[in-house]
């Protein structure tokens, strides 16, 4: 089994690059079966990308991504329209396939993505969208059978009750080729979206933005070749400014969008960090010891990322005084706390609140990451622990984090995996 070794207490310095967004990358990758052609420039090199890839080979797509991480999808020899079980208990963000697949061939077969490591993951709103758009569904032991009777998706009027990622970006790749205009009210507004959005209308199609959560999209008739940069990840940007802001020192993070990180940057502040902004890099600088970081809750955006939530409260288990979380998003994103716990937190939990009341020293111990952000908060608590604290389980950080060893290595950190 594989574990990183964290020998902590160590402050960080320097200088790290953060690669190109998981969370953009994966609906571009799902989109990219639309195009004849896509170069998706700045993909990073994850488990979750390699997952997307797969699904698109199983399609029948040639898929490579060249050293450089640039992705290129032809997606001309496609002729799939079922995501096999395996894939989609791999990666549950696979159901943001199934639009792509209904535009593409007009049916579609996908297992229920089932629940993950945050709780039960509905598809409701994305399910009710795309009926609304034309496509039949229906629950077919443990599988969704979608067809569209009409041979094509039309346009609709959809208002999304929540403004759910995926189910905002299923809409978006299902609207570009369909019949007609589509009106799309309480759309996500996370940078991700904007980026499928310059993805799509880089390959032809024609999506605006009304105001604020409303999106119209008018259907064309087909989408041409296409070469898209992924837009820097902004929770690694995040996750890297927690490990110093825990572990001590002052780095500078290069190739992120300070404007991505605007809700994650004030509660680093309010404990205590100098933190310096240029055009795409953040810089930071920790206090002798952090205080506390006042109330954090996670929102949709531009609100605090629920994705930011489990490294901020690892910095938060070191600060002095109390820090108060709400996690609003998700209905069990706090599997990290137990395991902080178990290096010396103090963290009580009361249904959607945290309550952290900061101690001046963690000490290591062997703990196991049980999601990708809870992973990457034990990471963090293991640099700012004394002594040696193992992390068992890192195939989760895998998921949405390239080259973690070897950037916090670069920081002077004393981590390694066996
Ligand atoms: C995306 O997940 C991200 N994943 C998540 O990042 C992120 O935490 C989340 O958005 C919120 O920002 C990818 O982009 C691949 P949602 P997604 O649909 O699309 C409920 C990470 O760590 N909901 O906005 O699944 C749902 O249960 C991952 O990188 C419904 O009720 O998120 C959840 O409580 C984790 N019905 C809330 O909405 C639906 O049909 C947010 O879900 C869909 C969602």
């Amino acid at each position: 089994m594989a574990v990183y070794i964290i020998e902590g207490s160590t402050p960080l310095h320097g200088n790290i690059r953060v690669h190109g967004a998981k969370n953009a990358a994966l609906p571009v990758l799902a989109a990219a079966l639309l195009p004849p052609e896509s170069e998706i420039e700045g993909c990073p090199r994850l488990s979750d990308t390699a997952a997307a890839m797969n699904i698109l080979r199983s399609l029948g797509c040639r898929v490579e991504q060249q050293p450089d991480s640039t992705a290129q999808v032809d997606s001309r020899p496609a002729q799939g329209w079922e995501i096999p079980e395996s894939c989609m208990r791999e990666m549950r963000s696979s159901i943001i396939f199934l639009g792509a697949i209904l535009t593409r061939y007009g049916r579609a077969r996908v297992s229920f993505p089932g629940g993950c490591e945050l709780g039960p993951r509905p598809i409701d709103l994305h399910l009710a969208a795309l009926e609304r758009m034309g496509a039949v569904i229906r629950e077919d032991h443990g599988a969704l059978d979608c067809t569209v009777p009409m041979g094509r998706l039309h346009g609709a009027e959809i208002v999304l009750s929540f403004p759910s990622v995926g189910a905002t970006q299923n809409v978006l790749i299902a609207a570009v080729l369909a019949e007609g205009r589509t009106i799309l009210r309480g759309a996500a507004q996370e940078p991700e979206i904007d980026d499928l959005i310059r993805f799509l209308n880089g390959a032809g199609a024609r999506i605006r933005q009304d105001f604020a959560g409303t999106l119209i999209v008018d259907g064309v008739d087909s989408l041409h070749a296409v070469r898209h940069r992924v837009i820097p990840d902004r929770i690694a940007a995040a996750t890297y400014l927690c490990c110093a802001a825990a572990a001590g020192g002052s780095i500078t993070v290069e190739g992120c969008v300070p404007a991505h990180l605007a809700a994650v940057l004030p509660p680093l502040e309010q404990a205590g960090c100098r933190v310096r902004t240029w055009r795409d890099a953040v810089a930071i600088t920790v206090p002798k010891r952090l205080g506390s970081l006042g109330w954090v809750r996670t929102m949709p955006y531009p609100g605090f990322p629920t994705d930011a939530q489990a490294p901020v409260m690892t910095m938060a288990a070191v600060g002095d005084g109390t820090s108060i979380f709400v996690e609003n998003i998700f209905e069990s994103r706090y599997k990290h706390a137990g395991e902080l716990n178990r290096l010396g937190a103090k963290i009580k939990l009361e249904g959607k609140v945290a309550v952290i009341e900061g101690v001046p020293q963690l000490s290591g111990a062997p703990v196991s990451a049980e999601d990708l952000r809870g992973g990457a908060a034990l990471v963090i608590a293991g640099l700012a622990a004394q002594g040696e604290t193992q992390v068992m389980h890192p195939q989760y950080i895998d998921r949405g984090y390239a080259y973690f060893e070897e950037n916090l290595r670069a920081l002077g950190a004393d981590v390694y995996r066996i």
